[in-house]
């Protein structure tokens, strides 16, 4: 996985490192032993601490619980640890909680970004080679960001223009831009990845695949927005993780990458593949899972469809991905199934209160 010698671990400061990508990230990364991880997380909502529990006595795995808006904190853990490279994760991440309250999206996704890079700049500069010339900043971004897809539009290139039409996507726009400034202004080393949306173990259930395979183990109802022929591309996130590190260690600096699943799905079929894997796996003696499938009021602003044109990262990097949509959906509905105080720990009063006002008036 590495160009690094193995005397010389690189240390990478994560922010985010709690929540779906970001755990899944760390655990891929320290399994692998391949990096020293700093993980600073404000624990929000949407992060889960359990999903880094098995690192607990890990001596090369450290813990911060704090807000990347906080730049004092964020210039001493760069002082303090001395990372050979920022990977900037944490976000509010929900479109539907973009349109209901967007003001956090602002704050965390457009100023926090603002103040890592500030914080990284300082750091950066006094720096001295060769520990200059290998740091990174790898900003993670989202495929949502260009806009939305006809039918028959050709997949979205890293030199597609901006478009965005959620408060969330336009909060990661907004610092995608940043990111860039910073490396064209500045010459900070950066580097930003849009990848399309992602599945698999430890994602919150306000998401789709998570949300459906709840509602149904529940009996209830699997909504739908709209007639549910939008379309997304589905990346394992595992496969994620994987481009990820390979972009921080070849990529090259001011570039961005745009990451698939070479898979667009409705959602209406994915939540009927969701459907078909429980009634194997939980069968249910008076009914099929596909029955509790409810079309709902549709998003203010829902966007069609999300395509990736990914060959820039295959013909550069050599990336793509491994998983294909039916294993790695059936490993994800596995790992659901198997994580049941995952579950309850994460289905508290909180989701249930953004259940009620998400759905309640739809
Ligand atoms: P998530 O919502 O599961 O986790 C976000 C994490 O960031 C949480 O642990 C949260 O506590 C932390 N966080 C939020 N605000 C913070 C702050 N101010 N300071 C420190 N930590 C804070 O998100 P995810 O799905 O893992 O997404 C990770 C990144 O990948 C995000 O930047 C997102 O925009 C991007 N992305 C996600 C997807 C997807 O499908 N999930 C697709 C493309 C890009
Ligand atoms: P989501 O998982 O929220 O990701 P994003 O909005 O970032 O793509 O939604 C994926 C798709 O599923 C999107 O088109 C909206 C749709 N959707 C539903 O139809 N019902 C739901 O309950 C949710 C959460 C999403």
């Amino acid at each position: 996985m590495s160009n690094y010698k193995k005397n010389d671990m690189p240390t990478l400061l994560v922010t985010g490192g709690a929540g779906f990508i970001g755990a899944n990230f760390v655990i891929q990364v320290r399994n692998s032993k391949w990096a020293n991880i700093v993980n600073l997380d404000k624990l929000t909502y949407a992060s889960n601490l359990q999903n880094l529990a098995k690192l607990q006595d890990d001596p090369n795995y450290y813990f911060i619980r704090g807000d990347i808006n906080n730049s004092e904190l964020v210039s001493y853990l760069l002082e303090e640890y001395q990372p050979d490279a920022l990977i900037n994760f944490a976000a509010e991440t929900h479109v539907d909680s973009s349109i209901i309250s967007p003001r956090n999206f602002i704050h965390t996704n457009v100023v926090g970004t603002f103040e890592l890079l500030e914080a990284s700049k300082a750091y950066w500069q006094k720096l001295t080679s060769p520990r200059k010339e290998k740091f990174r900043f790898l900003h993670i971004s989202t495929d949502e960001v260009y806009g939305s897809l006809s039918s028959t539009d050709p997949g979205f290139r890293e030199d597609t223009p901006y478009a965005p039409n959620s408060p969330y996507s336009a909060s990661k726009a907004a610092a995608d831009h940043l990111v860039r400034s910073y490396y064209h202004t500045y010459n900070l080393p950066t580097l930003t990845t849009n990848c399309s949306n992602n599945y698999g173990p430890m994602q919150f259930p306000e998401k789709l695949i998570p949300l459906t395979i709840l509602n149904a183990l529940n009996g209830k109802s699997l909504p739908i927005y709209g007639d549910g022929r939008n379309i997304r591309d589905w990346l394992y996130v595992k496969d994620h993780c994987d481009a990820i590190c390979l972009v921080l260690i070849e990529g090259c600096t001011g570039e961005t990458y745009n990451i698939c699943g070479i898979n667009e799905q409705t959602n209406l079929v994915v939540v009927e593949k969701i459907c078909a894997i429980l009634d194997e796996l939980a069968p249910q003696d008076n009914f099929q899972y596909s029955s509790l499938i409810t079309f709902i009021k549709d998003r203010p602003g829902h966007d069609h469809r999300y395509a990736i044109d990914c060959s820039k990262i295959s013909r550069n990097l050599g990336w793509k991905p491994k998983e294909n949509f039916d294993s790695g959906l059936l490993k994800t509905v596995q790992w659901y199934l198997n994580n049941s105080a995952w579950v309850d720990s994460v289905c508290t009063g909180t989701y249930q209160s953004w259940i009620k006002q998400n759905y309640g008036t739809r």
